[in-house]
């Protein structure tokens, strides 16, 4: 095993941030994680797990003893009467794993192409697009505990998925929740493994999505479009709205769509009609973060190098690039300047999406 010294993060990190690791370990296999947990001095330091490098804002440089997970492999590992099981490392690229399956024959991930970041970070904030989930894929994943190296398997229930949001992300003494449901610093996931169904129906619906239908006609009278008509589709959609983080430097999105009760929307209608907003399943009122900011007037603004992308204002951008690259400062100070300019104007707090280091 060897640890490295610090180490350059600019190239690990999608916003392109320059901070050093003060140590990295780069862990292969689970047998890394075996090795380093044997040196009491690795074993005993705290520790930062960096998959994809595409949901984080480096303010400094890293103290915890940085492992970059570079665990590969893509196979099929099994199927079942409704679904092929296939299974990723968690160093895989998630961009690069979704068109691997597609040609593979195995349909189901088309939705969420081109997402940024690592296949094993893909469950931790449960990425969504185009009205596919994570967790409407997920069939298990294996992971291995930071203090122990016990290795253990978890269920989609025992993930505990929400909106952006999985057991990955809880601190075990957060209040309200159980004693141990919260995994976050304490679990290094390995391996991840998807149910892609058999009788695959594409999920449109999304206006996008629909919009390429009809500009397709031909679909109208063949049937429906297949799943890499769908994967090609949400390329061009997305490349047209986010950022290429190989061109400018981001996150996706910054912050998170807040939920509201239907009082609190009408309420705001009543003071902004024209609000985007969505009702949900449960009653609650989702709306778009991207229209809030945006209406703020914060669309292409900057602060220093932190940009806001001029054709979607709920992404985060470095303007200064690779040579005069946005600090981990200047993007928190411009996320703050939009929270108190959306809340000041609408009364929602904005979360943000990335974790902060
Ligand atoms: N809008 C504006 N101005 C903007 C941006 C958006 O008015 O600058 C309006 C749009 O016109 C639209 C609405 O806001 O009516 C929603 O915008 P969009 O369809 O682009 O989706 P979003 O809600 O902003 C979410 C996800 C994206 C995902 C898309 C498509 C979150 C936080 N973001 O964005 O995920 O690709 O839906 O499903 O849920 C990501 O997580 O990194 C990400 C890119």
């Amino acid at each position: 095993m060897l640890v490295e010294k610090n180490v350059p993060l600019q190239p690990f990190n999608t916003f392109g941030i320059a901070a050093k690791a003060m140590s990295l370990v780069r862990v292969q296999s689970e047998a890394d994680i075996d090795a380093l947990l044997a040196d009491p001095a690795c074993k005993a330091a705290p520790k930062f797990v960096l998959g994809g490098g595409s949901n984080i804002v480096l303010t400094g440089d890293v103290k915890p003893l940085v492992l970059k997970i570079e665990i590969m492999g893509k196979r099929l590992v099994g199927e079942t009467a409704k679904a092929w099981i296939v299974e990723a490392g968690a160093g895989e690229s998630w961009p690069e794993f979704v068109p691997w399956t597609l040609h593979a024959g195995y349909p189901g991930l088309e939705n969420l192409a081109l997402i940024p970041g690592s296949v094993g970070a893909s469950p931790v904030q449960n990425i969504g697009a185009y009205g596919v989930e994570l967790q409407d894929r997920f069939d298990s994943l294996d992971a291995m505990d930071l203090t122990t190296g016990q290795r253990f398997t978890l269920n989609a229930a025992q993930c505990a998925f929400g909106y952006r949001d999985s057991v990955f992300k809880h601190a075990s003494s957060q209040a309200g929740d159980l004693p141990g449901f919260g995994l976050a610093g304490k679990a290094l996931i390995t391996r991840v493994r998807f149910a892609l169904p058999k009788n695959w129906k594409p999920v449109l619906g999304y206006a996008d999505i629909d919009k390429k239908m009809a500009q397709n006609p031909a679909w109208r009278t063949s049937g429906l479009p297949d799943a890499l008509q769908i994967y090609e589709w949400i390329c061009e959609i997305r490349r047209a709205k986010l950022p290429d983080p190989q061109v400018i430097g981001n996150a996706g999105s910054f912050f998170k769509n807040p939920t509201v009760t239907a009082e609190q929307c009408a309420d705001i209608i009543a003071r902004e009609p024209k609000i985007v907003h969505y009702p949900l399943a449960d009653g609650s009122i989702k709306l778009a973060a991207g229209w809030l900011i945006d209406a703020c007037g914060w669309k292409g603004k900057s602060i220093g190098n932190a940009g806001v992308y001029e054709r979607q204002a709920l992404v985060l951008v470095n303007r200064g690039g690779k040579a005069n690259p946005v600090t981990g400062g200047e993007v928190m100070t411009l996320a703050k300047s939009i929270q108190t300019s959306v809340y000041e104007r609408f009364g929602i707090v904005l979360e943000h999406e990335p974790v902060v280091v």
